[in-house]
């Protein structure tokens, strides 16, 4: 029950956390009116510049969402009909409908129970003679085993991409999350933690010429000055001046905000930890990390929802089906059973509340509210 003394306790409390934006969002909105520039000039450069400093990649490349910029390299990178790509049977679905949507096949691999993410045994199990790349994600506050992954790639001369939509800030053994392989991405999806206001993206690459063919491609395959010619088969796949500019505003404050997140992130572990074996709260150890969604997995994760919602906490399910048993991907052939840890974290997985504006004492009483559920002889 809620009352005024103990008011809900919303999943992403967008109020809350957009009350210090305003005034930018409704700057950035009148300068932007007040110039000719909408789309790709001057802020959305700025941001690219912003983004090389921040990353120590050579390139940077704005697009129109995460998922324009999953689409953009695997389309630089040559992949088409007749390839597969590695990627993993639990994940947000563009991490494999931007491969099957170049006409490759996503060759799905189970993910590590702990982490939920890409499993390296499995991935390595799951590459074939047709295999060109290899697409491990980072989910929630994990980032995947990524020199793993960069080794199996140069042992079997694969690709390696980041989907790293959701971990800029990030780094994995000292190296930024996107930075591993040939090329990384980064989302603007505004409930990311580097979210902006409205869909943008991001590739980072220290190759040329993938960054070359990626500034055509997102641009109907024009070479830069040359309206009107189209040197390949390109995408309308640009960032606009609105969202640039605002993220130009919000970068700065990119890591006092993911510090934020982290607080959170400790508070719930270091009240949940002891909850194991009947809730395991995500692996602990939050710096370096890209603290985004605050995953618990709980044998009886619908009853404990029910119970959260009872007392005015919002939780959310990332993510309720496996990729390989949605029906979009009905013709891999795949059926229940496939990918068992996939399809269990799809029966456990809950997310609890985290934003880095979330009300004193918020995140203490879900923790005080999942240990009630739990003392309740669970
Ligand atoms: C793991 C992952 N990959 C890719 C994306 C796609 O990003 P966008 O929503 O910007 O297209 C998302 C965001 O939802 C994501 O969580």
């Amino acid at each position: 029950m809620t009352t005024a003394a103990t008011p809900a306790i919303s999943y992403s409390d967008w109020p809350a956390r957009s009350a210090d934006w305003v005034e930018d969002v409704v700057e950035v909105f009148r300068e932007v009116a007040e110039s000719d520039e909408f789309i790709l000039k001057s802020r959305v450069e700025r941001l690219e510049a912003e983004i090389v400093r921040l990353t120590g990649a050579a390139h940077a490349v704005a697009v129109a969402s995460g998922t324009g910029a999953l689409t953009v390299i695997l389309s630089a990178l040559g992949v088409g009909e007749g390839d597969e790509v590695v990627t993993p049977a639990f994940s947000f679905v563009s991490t494999a409908s931007t491969v099957a949507l170049r006409g490759a096949r996503p060759v799905f691999a189970d993910v590590e129970y702990e982490t939920a993410l890409l499993d390296p045994a499995a991935a390595e199990a799951a590459v074939t003679d047709r295999t060109r790349a290899l697409l491990p994600a980072y989910l929630f506050t994990g980032s995947p085993r990524m020199g793993a992954f960069a080794d199996l790639a140069a042992r079997r001369g694969l690709h390696l991409v980041e989907d790293s939509a959701v971990a800029l800030g990030a780094e994995v053994d000292g190296r930024p999350a996107g930075r591993h392989g040939i090329a990384g991405v980064y989302s603007f999806f505004p409930a990311k933690p580097a979210g902006g206001i409205g869909d943008a993206g991001m590739i980072v690459t220290d190759d040329p010429e993938l960054a070359r063919v990626a500034r055509m491609l997102r641009n109907h395959g024009q070479p830069a000055g040359r309206r009107f010619h189209h040197e390949l088969l390109g995408f309308n796949c640009r960032m606009d001046e609105l969202t640039a500019g605002f993220l130009l505003r919000k970068l700065p404050r990119l890591a006092e905000l993911a510090e934020r997140r982290r607080a959170v992130a400790e508070l719930y572990e270091e009240g949940l930890r002891p909850l194991a074996p009947a809730l395991l709260p995500p692996p602990a150890g939050f710096a370096g990390r890209s603290v985004y969604t605050y995953v618990v997995r709980a044998r009886e994760r619908e009853e404990l929802r029910s119970y959260l919602a009872g007392q005015g906490i919002e939780t959310t399910v990332y993510y309720p089906r496996p990729l390989h048993l949605q029906p979009a991907f009905a013709g891999l052939g795949h059926a229940p059973g496939d990918f068992p840890v996939a399809e269990r974290l799809c029966r456990e997985a809950l997310a609890l509340p985290l934003h880095p504006d979330m009300a004193p004492g918020a995140a203490e009483r879900v923790v005080d509210a999942v240990q009630r559920f739990y003392a309740a002889g669970r």
